[in-house]
């Protein structure tokens, strides 16, 4: 029987003494609202490696017994009490939970207590064992999550759906998609169709470091988006799976992309392409009457595609050049009462603000946000460091923690970085994401329910392909899902670090090309 080694570690765990015996005779039954698609889920995990056609029965008769025996009723904050119980005895595995997040939570754990290659894609060779073992589980953060990129390079459909069954192997619960750049929109929008005609696609890319000189590019158009359709096969794919997709629509900057579909969206007197090299673009939308509809246009059919309680409008690096050169942006400021570029920029974050609460969701966007004045509903995402979390909890706002300096798995994961592949900068070990605690020292205790959690980040202007992504994303995420999940007294990285000996196994099967430190 090979050790326990359960990435993240559950919050409790009892270690009995025998083995359950899962043979080809095994099923799976459930019992409460929704349960049955947990159990679909599982026979679709379980089959590949096994080989068995497990039966799903409604009751209580199942070699893998499920059951949801309370509420799926969203707390204030848009989330479900994940907690589960999962039990192995001679009658076989009984998962219990309140809702079926907390099931598929569960059945993420039951995959890891059995042999690694259950996870194979073709029938193994072996006799599946489980220990017997009672786990109680409840994470500590409700948002546990991981972004991704996919506008400086783009991934497919596939590739996407494959990331996320690694979120949910972790037991995380968000994964948060950037969807629109300077460097391409990568989202179908019907009322908008030169947004993937034209801002889909630049025609070149930058080569090397965005700090090198001479500029030098590859000469090779780039493009790609995803259709609506496409849009629902991933959001079908980690709805399963319980993981809420947070989509980003990055405004008033980051817009050069759509500038370049619709020139009216700009300032006038600037000559806008799909951007080609990385760094921050000086264009930002003009915040007229017609640009502030388009923009709300954008964020209905993006909520009519994507569920979840959260819409990131982004509002990160808006240089205010444009807008302070500009006679349109200075008589706009003007006719609006605003006295600074500022306060313009809050005022347009207000407008969507007010739009996507009325559409019963919640706006979330990253600490710039809190520059002009924060908008009434937003969640804050702070990312230069933790004083925005800070400032936007003590003005009574729920902030996620994502301090580049901790959780950008954009930067550099070990020394020397000239043995790495080339990357934005910075440096963030494995050891260094085990260590981060997202709760600020600077905040007062009476706020701490206001950090909702955290998550890591994959901005690839330097990760073109799936495979690299994987390369930066892990074991960092690995690390990052067990901050998360268990209280911070518990963590121990001696421990983790041999239990991600065990996990290295799993991730080599699912063929997730992982750095091999530490
Ligand atoms: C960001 O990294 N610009 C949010």
């Amino acid at each position: 029987m090979p050790q326990i080694s359960i990435i993240p570690k559950p919050s409790n765990l009892l270690l009995g003494s025998g083995e359950y015996n899962f043979l080809a005779d095994a099923s799976i039954s459930y019992e409460g609202a929704g349960a049955d698609s947990i159990a679909s889920l599982l026979t679709e995990y379980l089959r590949p490696a096994t080989g068995f056609v497990l039966p799903i029965t409604e009751g209580s008769q199942g070699t893998i017994q499920l059951y949801v025996e309370g509420t799926s009723e969203l707390d204030p904050e848009g989330f479900v009490d994940e907690t589960y119980k999962l039990e192995v005895n001679a009658n076989g595995v009984q998962i219990h939970a309140l809702n079926t997040a907390g099931l598929a939570r569960g059945i993420q754990t039951l995959r890891q207590l059995f042999d690694p290659a259950i996870l194979a894609k073709k029938p193994q060779k072996i006799d599946w064992q489980l220990p017997f073992i009672t786990i109680q589980d409840t994470p500590r953060f409700r948002w546990r999550g991981q972004h991704i990129d996919v506008c400086r390079y783009f991934f497919s459909v596939e590739e996407v759906c494959k990331f996320i069954d690694l979120i949910a192997l972790h037991r995380l619960n968000v994964c948060h998609i950037h969807l629109t750049e300077d460097q391409g929109w990568r989202i179908e929008i019907k009322a908008f169709p030169k947004l993937t005609e034209v801002g889909s696609i630049r025609k070149q890319t930058l080569v090397g470091h965005e700090g090198d000189r001479p500029r030098i590019y590859d000469n090779k158009p780039y493009g790609g988006y995803f259709t609506q359709d496409d849009i629902r096969t991933i959001v079908t794919f980690a709805e399963q799976r319980h993981i809420m997709l947070i989509p980003e629509i990055d405004m008033p900057g980051h817009m050069s992309a759509a500038v370049a579909s619709y020139p009216e969206l700009g300032n006038p007197g600037y000559d806008v392409e799909v951007r080609c090299h990385w760094g921050i673009s000086q264009h930002v939308l003009n915040l007229e009457e017609s640009t502030v509809e388009f923009a709300k246009t954008v964020l209905d059919e993006v909520m009519d595609l994507f569920p979840s309680p959260y819409i990131h409008i982004g509002g990160d690096e808006a240089p205010k050049f444009e807008w302070s050169e500009c006679a349109n942006a200075q008589s706009r400021m003007q006719e609006l009462g605003l006295k600074s570029e500022n306060e313009l920029q809050s005022w347009f974050i207000q407008q969507l603000d007010t739009h996507i609460t009325q559409a019963g969701r919640r706006l979330i966007g990253w600490d710039e946000i809190l520059e002009g004045g924060l908008a009434q509903n937003a969640t804050v995402m702070s990312w230069r460091g933790e004083e925005g979390g800070v400032e936007a909890a003590k003005q009574g706002h729920q902030v996620v923690m994502t301090p580049h300096q901790h959780v950008y798995f954009d930067y550099y994961q070990a020394e020397p970085k000239s043995e790495e592949p080339l990357a934005i900068g910075g440096m963030s070990t494995t050891e260094h994401v085990y260590a981060y605690e997202p709760i600020p020292a600077a905040l007062p205790e009476e706020q701490y329910h206001q950090v909702l959690g955290s998550q890591g980040q994959l901005w690839t202007e330097y990760i073109p392909t799936m495979d690299h992504m994987e390369y930066m994303g892990f074991p960092r995420i690995c690390a990052l899902s067990e901050v998360l999940w268990i209280s911070k007294e518990e963590k121990n990285y001696t421990d983790f670090l041999e239990r991600l000996k065990v996990h290295r196994q799993r991730l080599a099967i699912l063929n997730v090309n992982a750095h091999p430190r530490p």
